[in-house]
C-alpha cells in the first residue's frame, strides 16, 4: 500500500475523487496527509470527513520560506510518504522537495501540455486563454513534476471538446469532470507500479 500525501489549495474536487478511489480499492494506496496551502479551503473539509490528517502551510506565516518547505519535508518523513500529488496546489515545491521526490510527484493540469502551462497558467486563465486562442479541442494531463512549472514527463492526457458558446466557467468545469477520471488513473498506475520511465517518456505496462 503506498502512503500518499495530496497537496491542495482550494475545492478539493480532485483530492475527492482520489479518496473515493482509495476507499474503493481502485487505488491501492492510502491518503495519510492532505496538505493546504490555505487555511479554510473546503479540501480540508473533505479530508476531514475520510478522517484524514490535514496540515496548513501558509507561506504568508513563514518570514523564510526554506523553513516552511523543511518543515514539510519532515512530515513527508515521518509519514514515509512513497507520493505526493498536486491536486489543485497553489504554490511551486521547492527544489529540494522536488530533488528528493523525483518521479513520485504527480501534477493535475487542466490543458493538454505543452499548451497552455508554465508561468501564469492557472485556474480560470487557462480556460480563458484556450477560448481567446479558438481552440476547439483541450483537456487534461497528469504528469510528474520536475523542476520546472508544468514541464516533467507525461503520465497521461485526454482531450475535451470545446463547444461554441463556451464560457471559461462552462469549460472548466467540463475539464474537471475529465480530471476526476484521469488523476485517480494516474495514480492507481503509480501505485500499482505500473508506470515505466525512459527519459521524459513515460510508458504504461500492463495495461487492462
Ligand atoms: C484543477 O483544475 C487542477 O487541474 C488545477 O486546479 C484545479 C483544482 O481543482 N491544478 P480542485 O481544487 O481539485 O477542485
Amino acid at each position: 500500500m503506498k502512503r500518499i500525501a495530496v497537496f491542495v489549495s482550494g475545492g478539493g474536487s480532485n483530492l475527492q475523487a482520489l479518496l473515493e478511489g482509495c476507499e474503493s480499492g481502485y487505488i491501492k494506496g492510502k491518503i495519510t496527509a492532505v496538505i493546504s496551502s490555505k487555511q479554510g479551503v473546503y479540501a480540508l473539509e473533505r479530508a476531514k470527513n475520510y478522517n484524514v490528517p490535514c496540515y496548513v502551510f501558509d507561506k504568508n506565516k513563514y518570514a523564510d520560506l526554506d523553513l516552511m518547505y523543511k518543515e514539510i519535508s519532515s512530515l513527508l518523513k515521518k509519514q514515509s510518504i512513497d507520493l505526493i500529488v498536486l491536486a489543485g496546489y497553489m504554490s511551486i515545491l521547492n527544489a529540494d522537495i522536488v530533488k528528493q521526490y523525483a518521479n513520485r510527484i504527480i501534477n493535475i493540469h487542466p490543458s493538454l501540455i505543452p499548451s497552455f502551462c508554465g508561468k501564469g497558467y492557472y485556474g480560470l486563465k487557462v480556460h480563458q486563454a484556450v477560448l481567446s486562442y479558438g481552440c476547439k479541442v483541450t483537456g487534461a494531463t497528469v504528469h510528474f513534476v520536475d523542476e520546472g512549472t508544468d514541464t516533467g514527463a507525461i503520465i497521461l492526457q485526454q482531450a475535451v471538446n470545446v463547444e461554441q458558446g463556451d464560457t471559461a466557467e462552462v469549460l472548466q468545469k467540463r475539464v474537471l469532470i475529465t480530471e476526476h477520471k484521469l488523476l485517480p488513473q494516474a495514480v492507481k498506475l503509480f501505485c500499482d507500479g505500473n508506470i515505466k520511465l525512459c527519459g521524459r517518456l513515460t510508458q504504461i505496462i500492463n495495461q487492462e
